[in-house]
């Protein structure tokens, strides 16, 4: 009898053999795949990390082996001892990377049994509340499983590429105080004092900042942040940054040491080579052309606008728009026939989410054009359209009339919405761009006041500051963002280390001296004492994993995810405590 573990130790992961390994003794471990009786012979798929390879049972495999094998049932854990042998012709299974061999067993220990699982682990479609519950399953699944060997190599790819060029890794701490990045804090009570709280890390902003204070010059950090926002495919409330900060550069600087880390991460992880630098937009650019600051640039159909040709025409709804200072802009999907009529109009409530009153449109025909709005322009006006447009038989039009900010909006989504539904994009494209000269702050309607674009320690262009008087939305930040495939994968800034520049944008953005002093008044005090210039950037971790296994959803690319709602399903967080903890804290539900 084999001795698993001690003496008989496992050779091989399983989804490692081939025909290399014909005539070897090898001992295998792993999880009961499928198992079939063929009269007497025995097939089990055994599985393990790297992969299934089929084990044999024969009826003379030994005295108890053949009789152990008829217990096994799926996800039984097994130890095996047994000899490689290229399967039998005609027996090849090409679909299993190690399909042209087998392993003839001669010695069996059943490890472990196991309840029946609750899915079957090739399902395709198997319901997302069950993969959470039973996470710890889903996870034995090969699709997660490669997702996580590639998080893994990316993170080390990080850190070999950061080791190499001088930066130092520093933790910074959980318990903390509220950050400004903007969402809402999660928040842990103190049991030592009252009625206080400690603020989960937003990220790690302000100590990375106070750490160039103290000379470190290069930091960088695989970093937990904790966000409670309205949850999206790409976002979750705890989720990975790769947080940078360094000192005495440029935003160039910083950019280009970035774009090295990508160029590693995208070597190692997809064997791809990026050429650098990467494309750039200004933030003005991106909204001109694509209606967003994450323009998805793997595709045109970008917008024009086509104000000067309609402001004079006979449409009211138009004239009047561009009367009152709005804009009248156009896309233009290519060969859109697949469009029907009910499509056009479901269009229309789908611009309206983003405040749109209306949709126009026109297709072009081989003659002519149809269009409802069409009769209120003059021939020469159809034909300026047509040429602005670059309009060819089989394209469809659409128009928005409306405030700049709307018109941007709708047709950039609208972009993205007929871009998937006439598949205009390539799945295997990875376009990349950086978007520059963000505004450094702009005109809450809600709160009444200019708020900060990304922080309100965000350097701005210097010479834009006169402009922070006189008109605040116009004065341009030194920050960017870098956007992949339509997702904001990452963004930064060259932070303010001056005293003066940082009254000046707290007073634009209607922060008191008290209240600066209150929230970050420590942050304040460091720019004191001989700040260098700084600067840095962070990217998610979880959406470069995510757009790099072009995974569907975040969660696929996090061992264990919170649903949409904020809940673990497996471990029930967030739950109740008990009345004592309560007490001990001193809180109360109300
Ligand atoms: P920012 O807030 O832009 O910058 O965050 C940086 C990047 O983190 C990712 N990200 C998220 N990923 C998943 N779930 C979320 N809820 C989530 N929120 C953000 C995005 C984003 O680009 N301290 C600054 C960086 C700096 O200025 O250096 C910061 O946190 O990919
Ligand atoms: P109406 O006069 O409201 O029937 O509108 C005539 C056409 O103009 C319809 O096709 C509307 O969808 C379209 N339309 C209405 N408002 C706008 C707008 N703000 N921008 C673009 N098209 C619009």
């Amino acid at each position: 009898m084999a001795d698993f573990l001690t003496k008989d130790k496992r050779t091989h992961y399983c989804g490692n053999l081939d025909i290399s390994h014909n005539g070897q003794e090898v001992v295998l471990m792993g999880w009961a795949h499928r198992r079939r009786d063929h009269g007497g012979v025995i097939f089990v798929d055994l599985r393990d990390r790297e992969g299934l390879v089929q084990v044999v049972f024969n009826p003379d495999a030994g005295e108890n082996v053949h009789s152990e094998a008829h217990k096994i049932r799926s996800e039984y854990v097994l130890a095996v001892k047994g000899k490689v042998r290229i399967r039998p012709d005609g027996m090849n299974n090409t679909a299993l990377k190690t399909g042209e061999i087998e392993v003839v067993v001669s010695d069996l220990e059943i490890m472990n049994e196991s309840k029946t699982p609750p899915f079957s682990f090739d399902d395709e479609d198997i319901s997302e509340n069950i993969r959470l519950k039973y996470r710890y399953l889903d996870l034995r699944r090969p699709m997660i499983q490669k997702n996580l060997f590639l998080r893994s190599r990316l993170a080390a790819a990080t850190r070999r590429y950061f080791e190499e060029n001088g930066f130092i890794e520093v933790e910074t701490p959980f318990l903390g105080k509220s950050t400004p990045e903007g969402a809402r804090d999660y928040l842990v009570p103190s049991r030592i004092y009252k009625g206080m709280f400690y603020a989960l890390p937003q990220s790690p902003q302000l100590f990375k900042q106070l750490l160039m204070v103290s000379g470190f010059d290069r930091y960088y950090q695989i970093a937990k942040c904790f966000r409670d926002e309205d949850l999206r495919a790409d976002r979750q409330p705890e989720f990975t940054q790769i947080d940078v900060e360094m000192s005495f550069v440029t935003e160039e600087d910083i950019m280009s040491m970035m774009e090295g880390l990508l160029k590693s991460i995208f070597k190692v992880c997809l064997g791809k080579d990026l050429s650098l630098p990467l494309p750039r937009l200004t933030y003005a650019e991106a909204i001109n052309r694509y209606g967003k600051d994450n323009p998805d640039v793997r595709f045109g159909m970008e917008i024009v606008d086509i104000t000067p040709i309609v402001k004079n025409s006979g449409f009211k709804l138009f004239t009047e728009v561009a009367a009152s200072g709005g804009v009248i802009k156009a896309i233009k999907a290519e060969q859109a026939s697949a469009l029907s009529r009910k499509d056009l109009d479901s269009l229309k409530d789908f611009v309206a989410i983003y405040g749109a009153k209306g949709l126009a449109w026109a297709k072009i025909n081989a003659n002519d054009w149809t269009s409802p709005i069409f009769k209120f322009f003059k021939p020469e006006e159809v034909e300026n359209i047509g040429k602005k447009m670059n309009a060819k038989e089989g394209d469809i039009i659409f128009f928005v009339a409306d405030t700049p900010k709307i018109v941007s909006e709708s047709l950039g989504n609208l972009r993205l919405n007929l871009a998937k539904k006439l598949n205009m994009i390539d799945a295997n494209m990875l376009a990349f761009t950086w978007i520059t000269e963000f505004p450094l702050m702009e005109f809450s309607e809600t709160e009444k006041r200019f708020v900060s674009t990304h922080h309100p320690f965000t350097s701005p262009v210097l010479k834009d500051l006169p402009l922070m008087i006189t008109d605040p939305g116009k004065v341009r930040a030194k920050a960017y963002d870098l956007v992949l495939n339509g997702s904001e994968i990452g963004g930064g800034s060259i932070r303010i280390h001056n005293k003066d520049v940082q009254s000046q944008v707290f007073s634009a953005l209607r922060i008191s001296d008290e209240d600066a002093k209150l929230k970050f008044g420590f942050l304040l005090d460091a720019l004191e004492y001989g700040a260098p210039p700084h600067g840095g950037l962070a990217f998610g971790l979880d959406r470069l994993t995510m757009i790099i296994t072009k995974a569907e959803s975040i969660r696929d690319v996090i061992a264990f995810p919170k649903t949409q709602k904020a809940a673990c399903l497996m471990t029930d967080a967030p739950n109740k405590v008990s009345i004592e903890q309560l007490m001990e804290l001193s809180l109360k539900i109300v």
